[in-house]
């Protein structure tokens, strides 16, 4: 018999507007923009899977039906590809969910916050440790993030948060973390959201990675509205290290902050060089466009374009 996996239940909090995106996000959610040919909601659930994770909790709010639909089957398409001879297709299509994954969507019934929606997933996730993944936190690593920090969680069995050093000028975008140790492995002492740089702890930053006891449910329900006026996982967070170990990994990988337009467009370079069937002719094209400094909608013709 298979082993269970040590984590089984990964949380997708999908219910944020994505208004940084608009207008791409006004009628589509902002985890199903694409980065080259998959959504980041996909990426979000590949990460969980490779980790072990088979019960996947989305946490929805309103216009976000297109991701029930992205991991639903979808008979009538692949019907028409069949018929078409597109069995390739077909095969894809079925890849992006595996059969022994099933999928679970709660409502958020109003946007109260991150901690909110977390504490939304309660009666899907029980009494077991379980991830949260943020899709607009892309990683590309070796071994998939969300991996790593089950690893530590094997030694440790206690929560774990994805972190990495950000500049002090940043801090008041990220929940921020003092460690008791250096070390990619340490104790975190206190955690503080979206501090101003001039009052962080330390430039050690949460990114959207999370390994989190149960017992977080308890202190999520005791947790009022914080910063920006809303439910934060980082308070629920702060109380659970009073009561146990909680500890900070520094993950091994590069992360592409895929909530900013800056971020989103490192990453879609950085995924389609790396992409097995576009990568080389990109890179040419990037090359091509670095040296001639072209803008678009100007006349130069973009080169060689062929269907992939
Ligand atoms: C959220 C968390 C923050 C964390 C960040 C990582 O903030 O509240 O603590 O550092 O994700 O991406 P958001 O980016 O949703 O404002």
């Amino acid at each position: 018999m298979a082993k269970r996996p040590l984590i089984e239940t990964a949380v997708f909090p999908v219910a944020g507007r994505g208004t940084r995106f608009l207008p791409a996000t006004k009628a589509s959610p902002k985890e199903m923009l694409p980065v080259v040919d998959k959504p980041l909601i996909q990426y979000a659930v590949e990460e969980a899977l490779a980790a072990g994770a088979r019960r996947l909790v989305f946490i929805t709010g309103a216009s976000k039906r297109a991701i029930e639909d992205h991991f639903d089957s979808d008979r009538e398409l692949e019907s028409v590809l069949m018929s078409q001879g597109k069995s390739e297709l077909v095969k894809q299509l079925h890849s992006v969910l595996p059969s022994y994954a099933t999928c679970i969507y709660i409502r958020q019934p109003a946007p109260l916050g991150l901690g909110h929606a977390v504490l939304c997933a309660r009666p899907a996730v029980g009494n077991e440790p379980f991830f949260v993944h943020l899709a607009d936190d892309l990683i590309a690593a070796e071994q998939p993030c969300l991996a790593q920090m089950a690893a530590v969680y094997d030694v440790k069995r206690a929560s774990v948060i994805g972190c990495e050093t950000v500049p002090r000028r940043n801090t008041d975008k990220y929940g921020i973390v003092a460690v008791e140790a250096a070390g990619q492995t340490a104790r975190i002492r206190s955690i503080v959201e979206k501090p101003k740089p001039a009052v962080a702890p330390s430039n050690l930053a949460v990114v959207g990675r999370y390994l989190l006891s149960p017992a977080i449910f308890d202190h999520l329900e005791r947790t009022g509205a914080g910063a920006g006026g809303e439910i934060q996982l980082t308070d629920g967070i702060a109380r659970l290290l009073h009561a146990e170990a909680v500890y900070a990994y520094r993950f091994e990988g590069t992360r592409y902050d895929c909530g900013s337009k800056l971020g989103y467009l490192q990453a879609t370079v950085a995924y389609a060089l790396a992409h097995p069937a576009l990568g080389s002719d990109f890179r040419t094209h990037l090359r091509k466009v670095v040296a001639e400094g072209s803008r678009p909608g100007r006349s130069r013709s973009p080169g060689r374009s062929e269907k992939i």
